[in-house]
């Protein structure tokens, strides 16, 4: 196939998926006419650092020498405005190349649950369900899918930047981001987000990591500290980053716009230099949040290596600051450096992307897998589920736009996807159209399907009443730049479960939310999937659980509580409430006081006596599974096996999960997640798992003399299918190695 056919097809393709022809069209023009105009604008570069034998780091050297004050001063910041819009990819940010060196110009788009194109050129992108769902699979190799779909989708729109995913880790679970997260569990949040990360610089983009440091609420996020003690931060929020940045080896990480212990994260030495560059040996570079610097000269120092979207700081101010010697060349070399030897050791220089529309096919395929591996199933009473199509006359389906799509949530993770806006104008809310309702209907050819919006409960307890089963779409909107005033479904939608379980008995609700949420009618109904913000398929991979075509086996990455009363926090730290009880803007500098500490999620529920509404790991299987035979024995590594069985009649997956509550005297009297593996069994089929755990994972961080030890004396030692449920246990004593 040449070119010219292989876009004809793909023209087809997207015509087919509803795609308008004069979008194609001119996504192809522009595409190509800006790719031509490229290649004839490009100099001939010829020089020893575009040699592909060189290590990076070498050929970034080679260049640096050439390199004069301004043209280094270009590379360490952004740009807006006209030059910027000539250039413009539409993605987040543009920084110009240096073209008599072939050094190219860096395109950053955002790029965490798919490609968010917001410029004019942009047409479309896959929307893979939200991170938050990536993580709940547990799944590493199904993530690292996940992260080379969207890795492909930024190439083939021609960004070389993706700013990705975040290590943030949900302390506040009324975070309008914690969509955007990956749970509440370091080791669970850095494995996960380490090999999606993957995944994606596997396509030869660079990849980032978003947000360093403890930018765990929005409430006041541009003038909030953070305020945490050294050890719970290094063991929570700081080891969530340095395990995704090790397993991954990402090229950029983004600092936060927060303070942390009073110092903007950006500005932070001990973030960005004592930890970051020396004790975790980061080569790549630090970008700022989008406007989250503050500073010529203590950021540079600090060790922020680029400015984005714009050179406020970097721009003149930093170039000054070097004439006079307050920030010494070494050190713009040095930010250069970590840019360049990034470039050339991702391959944007060697082999740059070349802009064209991406294939919708493939890309819904995999966000609708991604989503099937992450939904959770929570309750289940009686066999409920799975349905049987062959038995079923009538099905109610209520609420949630469920009629056209499935929600997404907003901000700077907005992907546009392909068939545009669902519901012309609903607050900003963007529903993906996949409508659940026509899959529900194609899954039962021969029952009546009918929908209800669900803004009137006794309306929708009228046709639940008198259909065999209901099933109610329940949706909790969350968004970038602002927190949940509580963790209620809004607009009335308890009392719509609630009226609907009460004129049905097989009530089946689905939760598409962003975080947990509180169910007051849980005891009502009788059945529960968390679907999370499931995609451009969402309402497919519905379907395909409901009806048993895929057997559940998401956990969840986060505990859910019972209500806010038992939160750490009785209310989100600066939140001022409207007339309405609606939160609005905080001005006033504030601090943000996490004194639960290293009692993060189920280790804060494990050590207050507080019984979750479900917890942490916790997930449903239309299969059973039984644990056996657990053998944990120390040595240089702690090793662990044991046996998991499938003893339902189905086959199914199941997150074997392996917890360590560590010797007394390192003052942790609670458990933490230490490895898990992700088990898939045929009925009746058993298979021993063997696990090695790393030593860091069973380490506390010494804060007095900053740094890791490993505590000796007796580990206990538990395995099973959620943290609350461990039906093996031992333990076992490491003594010093030394
Ligand atoms: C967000 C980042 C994002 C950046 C660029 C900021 O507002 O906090 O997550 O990458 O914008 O769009």
């Amino acid at each position: 196939m040449n070119e010219s056919e292989a876009r004809y097809g793909l023209l087809r393709v997207m015509r087919m998926a509803g795609i308008s022809a004069l979008l194609i069209a001119s996504a192809l023009l522009s595409a190509a006419s800006a790719q031509n105009a490229k290649d004839a604008a490009k100099p001939v570069v010829k020089g020893p650092w575009l040699d592909k034998n060189l290590l990076p780091d070498k050929r970034a050297d080679l260049v640096i020498q050439q390199m004069t004050l301004d043209e280094k001063i270009t590379l360490v910041h952004g740009v807006e405005g006209p030059l910027a819009k000539q250039h413009w990819l539409g993605g987040a940010g543009y920084v110009p190349g240096i073209p008599r060196l072939g050094i190219p110009e860096l395109q950053m788009t955002d790029g965490r649950s798919g490609v968010v194109i917001i410029g004019p050129r942009g047409v479309y992108a896959t929307a893979l369900p939200c991170a938050l769902a990536n993580a709940a699979s547990w799944d590493l190799d199904g993530s690292y899918e996940y992260g080379a779909q969207l890795g492909k989708e930024v190439r083939e729109l021609g960004f070389n930047v993706s700013l990705g995913g975040t290590s943030n880790i949900i302390r506040e679970p009324r975070n309008g981001r914690n969509f955007e997260c990956l749970g509440e569990d370091p080791l669970l949040i850095g494995k996960m987000l380490g090999r999606e990360l993957k995944g994606t610089q596997d396509q030869q983009v660079i990849g980032n990591i978003n947000r360093y440091a403890v930018n765990d609420q929005e409430t006041g996020r541009f003038i909030g500290s953070a305020i945490i003690d050294r050890r719970a931060m290094q063991e929570t929020d700081l080891l969530a980053f340095q395990i995704a940045i090790k397993e991954s080896n990402v090229g950029t990480v983004m600092c936060a716009y927060n303070r942390v212990n009073s110092v903007f994260a950006c500005e932070n030495p001990y973030l960005l230099g004592d930890v970051l560059k020396k004790a975790w040996d980061y080569k790549g570079w630090v970008m700022t949040d989008w406007g989250a610097a503050h500073s010529a000269v203590p950021s540079a120092l600090a060790g922020m290596d680029q400015e984005m979207p714009s050179g406020r700081y970097f721009g003149d101010k930093l170039k000054a600051a070097v004439e006079k010697g307050e920030v010494p060349v070494s050190r713009l070399d040095d930010m250069v450096h970590r840019i360049l030897r990034t470039e050339f050791a991702f391959g944007i220089i060697d082999n740059p992307p070349e802009a064209h529309p991406v294939n919708p096919f493939t890309g819904a395929d995999v966000a609708q897998r991604a989503a099937e591996r992450g939904m959770v199933l929570l309750k289940n009473d009686n066999g409920q589920l799975p349905l049987e199509a062959s038995t079923i006359k009538s099905i109610a389906v209520i609420g949630a736009h469920a009629d056209v799509g499935v929600l997404s949530g907003s901000g700077s993770d907005q992907v546009n996807p392909a068939g545009g806006k669902t519901v012309p104008y609903d607050r900003g809310i963007v529903w993906h159209p996949s409508s659940p309702l026509r899959a529900l209907k194609a899954r039962t050819p021969n029952a009546q399907v009918s929908f209800d919006p669900g803004t009137d409960p006794a309306a929708a307890a009228k046709l639940a009443g008198a259909s065999d089963i209901a099933i109610v779409f329940t949706w909790q909107h969350t968004s970038e730049g602002r927190d949940v005033a509580n963790l209620s479904l809004p607009d009335n939608q308890d009392e719509l479960v609630s009226q609907v379980a009460a004129a049905n008995p097989h009530t089946i609700v689905v939760l598409e939310t962003g975080g947990p949420v509180t169910m007051p009618w849980l005891d009502k109904v009788s059945a529960v999937l968390e679907a999370w913000y499931p995609g451009i398929r969402g309402g497919e991979a519905v379907t395909r659980i409901l009806f048993g075509d895929v057997n559940p086996s998401g956990k969840l990455p986060v505990t859910f509580p019972k209500s806010e009363a038992d939160l750490p926090h009785a209310s989100v730290a600066g939140m001022l409430l409207d007339a309405n009880s609606q939160p609005k803007e905080q001005k006033k500098p504030f601090d943000i006081n996490y004194t639960e500490g290293l009692k993060v999620g189920y280790k804060w529920y494990e050590s207050e006596g507080k019984e979750p509404l479900f917890p942490f790991g916790f997930g449903l299987s239309y299969t059973t599974f039984v644990y056996s035979e657990l053998e944990a024995a120390a040595g240089k590594y702690l090793r662990v096996h044991f046996r998991v069985a499938n003893s339902g009649g189905r086959a199914g997956a199941e997150v074997a999960q392996v917890y360590a509550t560590l010797p007394s005297s390192a003052g942790e009297p609670f458990k933490r997640l230490v490895a898990w593996e992700k088990v898939s069994l045929a009925p009746s089929e058993a298979k021993t798992v063997i696990l090695t755990i790393e030593p860091k994972f069973l380490s506390i961080f010494n804060a007095a003399k900053e740094r890791w030890e490993l505590p000796t004396g007796e580990y206990k030692i538990e395995v099973g299918g959620s943290s609350r449920s461990t039906p093996l246990s031992q333990t076992v004593t490491m003594s010093d190695s030394k």
